[in-house]
């Protein structure tokens, strides 16, 4: 038996939504498993990061799978993985997440009794260390996270028509570890209120489609603050791609992509997504980093299953 799956990168701390809301986008890798022959599981890898990802069962997507099996009471067999990958590692588009995600959804087609959807998030969760990249994966569309005791709880909306996603990906690497770490224990009353309205209008904002407030309810001071010294070019990048027509822009994850967010009412693209573009490559040219830039629309599946 093999199951072949296709699972989408992710945009988390969308705006002020700090660990809590998270994007799902229309870049895909796709992860082919099966029980290998001998004892040892095997991994082959093509496209982003195949020169840098373990090829052993250190390999996420294994991890995840095991992890599964063991949730399940049943022994892991050894994998056969293979994964093409269009998602770059390290990079604040969610390649660990959709790593987790696509190992637990294919191994879930080999046990007896699979788990569904909604039990997935948890062992996620609990191999990711936050909920906002690998619930889009999961669900598809923008997904609202929120912790209650031992429990998460996931709000997914699809929101308004015409939603376009400018992305720069600067020529940079960035450990989510490493950027957690800069991060402060406290924050202030005013920081957390300053975050709390935008979350609340950037939520309304996608459903809507209502692009005038993107551009301060995509603000935030729970993280942008911190992290944005570590990407050379980032916070200007923003506000280029504001200046450029863009709804509203903020790093995409820890960074050090830049997502900028518009709502498109004619056909995608156009003379305005190339402006946004060209604003964010220059703004990156400034701070002597290369970047590429992607566009790309919402995805509203989730993980699935293929062939
Ligand atoms: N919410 C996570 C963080 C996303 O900011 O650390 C990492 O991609």
């Amino acid at each position: 038996m093999t199951v072949k799956v296709r699972v989408p990168a992710t945009s988390a701390n969308l705006g002020p939504g700090y660990d809590s809301i998270g994007l799902a986008l229309q870049i895909y890798n796709e992860l082919t498993l099966s029980v290998a022959e001998g004892k040892q599981s095997t991994v082959e890898i093509t496209g982003e990061g195949a020169l840098s990802l373990p090829r052993d069962g250190s390999h996420l997507s294994l991890k995840a799978a095991d992890l599964l099996f063991e949730r399940a009471g049943e022994e892991p067999p050894a994998w056969r993985l293979h994964q093409h990958n269009r998602v770059p590692p390290a990079s604040g588009l969610g390649s660990s997440a959709a790593a987790i995600v696509g190992g637990l959804f294919a191994a879930n087609a080999f046990l007896p009794r699979p788990f569904s959807r909604e039990q997935l998030l948890e062992p996620a969760v609990a191999l990711e260390g936050h909920p906002d990249n690998v619930a889009p994966a999961l669900f598809g569309g923008a997904v609202i996270c929120c912790r209650n005791g031992e429990r998460w709880h996931t709000l997914r909306l699809s929101p308004a028509k015409g939603l376009q996603l400018q992305l720069a990906l600067p020529d940079l690497t960035l450990s989510t570890g490493e950027a957690r770490r800069v991060l402060p224990e406290q924050i202030s009353r005013s920081d957390a209120v300053f975050n709390l309205g935008r979350a609340a209008a950037l939520t309304a904002a996608l459903l809507t489609g209502e692009e005038r407030p993107l551009g301060w309810a995509m603000e935030d001071r729970l993280h942008q603050p911190y992290r944005c010294p570590l990407i050379p070019g980032a916070a200007a990048a923003m506000a280029a791609a504001e200046e450029a027509g863009a709804g509203g822009a903020a790093l995409s994850g820890a960074g050090p992509t830049v997502i900028a967010l518009s709502f498109e009412r004619r056909a995608a693209g156009g003379s305005r997504a190339d402006k946004i573009a060209a604003a964010m490559l220059s703004a990156f040219a400034d701070a002597g980093v290369e970047c590429r830039i992607i566009s790309t629309s919402i995805d509203c599946s989730g993980v699935i299953l293929l062939d």
